[in-house]
């Protein structure tokens, strides 16, 4: 059996089986699509809202110093201005002479064009966020923009958040939501988008607590990642060198994963300092500060910021869980399977029931397990029925998108009440009696 191996992934057959499978799909693919614009198709929808509930899960409900916010995409433009985004949120643009081509001068190697060597011009700062107009009249007063981060919807809330929930120095807000940058380069299939989702907190802490709680963070990032499978030694922490530093940034950690391109950056952990509460408060003249009563003095915390991708964190769960292997056949050779090793947290097919054929004698008893498993408590998540093809298709099928268990129902099922339960990766097979089918389930899902 090969193990699955990051650099052997080619991006153009994960794509091909994201379409073909259901998870992701060109946007507008029937008018020729739109630049680096995708859509989440039945599967991928399901896989993302799992790694969203994970997220959710471990960085607010099981903790005791989290909350959660859901803010507007459209802000007052002064909070862009406050914030920096207007002034600094630019990359360097050049155009090549010869062929037009357009490049980010930061990511280039050599100061010619990597498509055909052409001369550049000089850079000029573009800057990434979207443009919008509110209300009918289309000048410079109604101008809006896509928020570029969720972060700020977090800074301007950081009081109204405070006062009603009760919080206590330190805590964080956290926010799932889209965020849109008008990227000059984009591609690497989900990497870089013009329109994405982030899974963002700010942590609030005392001044001169911040470098130890930051070093906290960059571990317990890691640690959502590899609890929920991805290889430790495909990921990496990469401190930003001090060019490379946002401008609102003391120290940057990016989280890397080893990609088929090589290193990328799946999620950045700043240290924003005060630079945010200090400027919004500054700009709108309403101190966001914090009382502490024990004591007794008044400041404005330090902000530490954990802010992951969501489509990153897709494309890194499937990459990592992609492997093609030798699998034994029932004439006792062998033949090459595909098989995704999603954690089963967040496989978007948690149970697939597979009736051995259509018979109709096999059928009811099929669609009544099917209907036990689907409202089961111990399944949390879509559960499939799938009696299209041989059996040996349905596991292949099965096994490609990572369904973690396959129940199927046959003939010896009609007498005994029992099911065979395969198992994804080890391709194991049990009889399991239907009344036990629950705790069963309920244990081989919990990870
Ligand atoms: N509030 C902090 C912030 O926005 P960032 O490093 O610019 O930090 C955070 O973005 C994360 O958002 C990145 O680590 C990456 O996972 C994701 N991200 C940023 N730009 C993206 C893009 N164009 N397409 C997809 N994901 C992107």
């Amino acid at each position: 059996m090969s193990e699955n191996n990051t650099s052997s992934v080619d991006l153009d057959a994960l794509a091909s089986l994201a379409k073909r499978r259901g998870f992701i799909f060109q946007s507008s693919e029937i008018y020729g699509g739109i630049s680096s614009t995708w859509d989440y198709g039945p599967l991928g929808v399901e896989l993302k809202r799992n790694i969203k509930d994970a997220w959710w899960r471990t960085f607010v409900w099981e903790r005791d110093d989290m909350v959660g916010l859901d803010s507007s995409i459209l802000m007052n433009p002064e909070v862009w201005r406050a914030s920096g985004h207007v002034d600094s949120f630019t990359d360097p643009l050049v155009d090549c002479r010869e062929c037009r081509q357009r490049w980010r001068e930061d990511q280039l190697e050599e100061r010619k064009c990597p498509d055909c060597g052409g001369e550049l011009t000089e850079a000029r700062n573009f800057n990434l966020m979207f443009k919008t107009f509110i209300g009918p009249v289309e000048d410079d007063t109604s101008v809006a923009f896509l928020r570029p981060e969720t972060a700020q919807g977090i800074f301007v809330n950081f009081e109204n958040v405070l006062n009603s929930s009760r919080k206590r120095l330190p805590f964080g807000i956290a926010q799932i939501g889209k965020a849109f940058r008008n990227e000059i380069t984009t591609g690497g299939f989900i990497f870089r988008t013009r329109e994405f989702e982030m899974m963002e907190i700010e942590y609030f802490v005392e001044p001169g607590t911040d470098e130890q709680v930051h070093e906290q963070w960059i571990q317990d990032c890691l640690a959502w990642y590899t609890d929920l499978g991805v290889n430790r030694d495909r990921l990496r922490v990469r401190a930003h060198e001090a060019e490379e530093l946002s401008h609102y940034s003391k120290g940057t950690f990016d989280i890397e994963y080893l990609f088929p391109w090589g290193w990328g950056e799946i999620q950045g952990i700043a240290n924003r300092t005060d630079f945010d509460l200090k400027a919004h408060s500054e700009r709108s003249g309403h101190a966001l500060t914090y009382f502490d009563q024990a004591e007794n003095k008044r400041f404005t915390p330090y902000v530490v910021e954990p802010a992951a991708g969501v489509d990153r964190a897709v494309m890194t769960f499937l990459v990592d869980a992609y492997a093609e292997e030798e699998a034994p056949t029932a004439s006792g050779g062998t033949q090459k399977r595909i098989v995704m090793k999603l954690h089963p947290t967040i496989a978007p097919v948690k149970v697939a029931i597979l009736p051995l054929s259509r018979n109709e004698r096999l059928v009811p008893l099929a669609r009544e397990v099917y209907d036990t498993v689907r409202r089961s408590g111990a399944v949390e998540g879509f559960v499939q029925y799938d009696d299209a093809q041989s059996i040996g298709r349905r596991y292949r099928r099965q096994d490609e998108i990572g369904t973690p268990l396959c129940i199927t129902v046959d003939f010896d099922s009609l007498d005994d009440d029992a099911v065979t339960i395969r198992d994804r990766d080890s391709m194991e097979q049990a009889r399991i009696p239907i009344t036990n089918l629950d705790s069963e389930l309920g244990a081989r899902l919990s990870g």
